[in-house]
């Protein structure tokens, strides 16, 4: 056992029920834990001390949605997006086919690359999904991989029909909800469908979550993504921990979302990297919905794995406070993975501190692109 006094804090966000935020602050983690915070006079002693002379402290950001097993790229695509062409689920296919030829080390690698951009800027806690493989044996050895970055894997194999499959989607259903979710339901935490235009129904939506949660998956799905549709209306029914992108909501879907435990989660380097409307955050906090916010990490859509930026975002142009944005970062993201130990740094918090640098986290979004992270302290968490 060994205990870290972290010191001289400027600002420090726990997200503590009655003292949120404190200023010359102090905390101090065993053995990567938390396990007191306060003022830096009243700190007890510990065995290593580390000053951080005024700088701003958050908890680690929790990236609750990302797409990070996959190989090759897509930047012609974006590169027509901001040329006037428009988004379709159609590009997934050239990923899936760039990634069922990738060795089991080199996917791992790049997702490894990928994995250590995302802690540079502060995330501590990550989802990954599959969904590039769309195969039994690419399903199963992409959350296989997965798992070994972490504990928060998904089961995408609903993310669109594959082309070998395109005349006989009930087949490909099939495939999806019986031997293949056999095969990697062991390797997943989390199953999700990608319910929209271009990929699949909610009626078939539906058969493949149920088939999930009948396994002990937990559910959460993309919707709405693209246009508006009855996936929201789908995740509450079937006590979904998220739904994800939410873009085109109805006031009926908010005020579902707002009487549920359902998650919303903002992805606004989607709506950056497909040049759509953003949807707002706003809208969502005033009728009492929690949301999060994730970067959607993936080659076809928002190919970022900064959470500043993300937040940043969702500050400029979503409608929220940095406040708001930094609780979605962090506290909403463990909402949505319905963690209670990361995302905040009250004791028993294990997703680890960021120190910044800078005197405070309205930095993160006031000097936007600007990499901010000093260092990571604690944490337990294998990302
Ligand atoms: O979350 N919407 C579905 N999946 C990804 C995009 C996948 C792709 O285009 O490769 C997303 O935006
Ligand atoms: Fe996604």
């Amino acid at each position: 056992m060994s205990t870290m006094l972290v010191t001289g804090i400027g600002e420090l966000t726990t997200w503590d029920d009655e003292r949120p935020v404190r200023s010359d602050a102090a905390v101090v983690l065993d053995d990567g834990v938390v396990t007191w915070t306060g003022d830096s006079r009243d700190a007890p002693d510990a065995d290593e001390r580390l000053d951080v002379d005024g700088a701003a402290v958050i908890p680690g950001f929790v990236d609750s949605h990302t797409h990070l097993m996959f190989a090759g790229d897509r930047a012609d695509e974006f590169a027509a997006r901001m040329a006037g062409e428009s988004y379709t689920a159609g590009g997934i296919q050239r990923t899936v086919r760039a990634t069922r030829v990738a060795s089991d080390d080199e996917l791992l690698a790049h997702a490894r690359r990928l994995l250590a951009e995302l802690r540079a800027q502060g995330t501590t806690t990550v989802e990954i999904k599959s969904g590039y493989g769309l195969t039994v044996d690419d399903e199963t050895r992409s959350l296989r991989l997965a798992r070994t970055l972490t504990p928060e894997t998904t089961f995408l194999g609903a993310h669109v029909v594959p082309d070998e499959y395109a005349d006989d989607r009930d087949a490909y259903l099939d495939l999806v909800t019986g031997p293949m979710l056999d095969a990697c339901a062991p390797h997943a935490r989390w199953i999700d469908v990608f319910c929209d235009r271009g990929a699949f129904t909610v009626e078939e939506s539906r058969r493949v979550l149920e088939a999930g949660i009948a396994r002990g998956l937990g559910a959460r799905l993309h919707g709405a993504q693209l246009g508006p549709s009855a996936a929201v209306e789908l995740a509450v029914s079937l006590g979904a921990a998220s739904v994800d992108h939410a873009s085109f909501l109805s006031d009926r879907d908010v005020e579902l979302l707002a009487g549920s435990s359902t998650v919303a989660t903002l992805l606004p380097g989607a709506e950056f990297s497909t040049r759509q409307p953003y949807p707002s955050g706003r809208r969502l906090l005033d009728a009492g919905v929690t949301i999060a916010l994730a970067t959607d990490c993936n080659p076809g859509t928002s190919f970022t794995t900064s959470m500043p930026f993300c937040l940043a975002l969702a500050v400029r142009e979503m409608g929220l406070t940095v406040p708001e944005a930094l609780r979605a970062a962090t506290l909403g993201g463990a909402a949505a993975l319905r963690r209670d130990d990361v995302g905040h740094l009250r004791p028993g918090a294990t997703g680890g501190l960021v120190v910044l640098d800078a005197p405070s986290a309205v930095h993160l979004a006031y000097r936007p692109g600007v990499s901010l992270v000093q260092r990571i302290v604690g944490g337990t968490a294998p990302a």
